[in-house]
């Protein structure tokens, strides 16, 4: 089953396949996407906010939860932002980020 992810305000749409996360599925299909720790899930530079999800997304982990303190947002009590490195979605969602733009080709 192919995920659809909307990342706005671009309105880029990608497919996400099951058990990726939503980092992983926009290099695949090549788009660059903010990220300085390499998909461990400790710079938060990842991070979004979920602006919609057709289903409940998985319960971040503790590990997650502790890189997202990092974001004043986060410690106001924002609690709809998550690390794209991390979430692995079971159904359809959006977010906002920005930064993520196509992977510039040579060919
Ligand atoms: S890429 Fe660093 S926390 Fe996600």
């Amino acid at each position: 089953m192919t995920i659809r992810l909307t990342v706005q305000p671009a309105g880029i749409e990608i497919d996400v396949d099951a058990g990726e996360s939503l980092l992983e599925a926009a290099e695949r299909a090549g788009y660059s996407w903010p990220s300085v720790c390499g998909r461990q899930g400790v710079c938060s530079t990842c991070s979004v906010q979920i602006l919609e999800a057709n289903e409940p997304l998985p319960v971040a982990s503790s590990a997650e939860r502790e890189t997202l303190q990092i974001l004043p947002s986060y410690q106001d009590g924002d609690d709809a932002l998550r690390l794209a490195c991390q979430i692995r979605p079971t159904a359809d969602l959006a977010v906002r980020k920005l930064g993520v733009r196509p992977i510039e080709s040579n060919d």
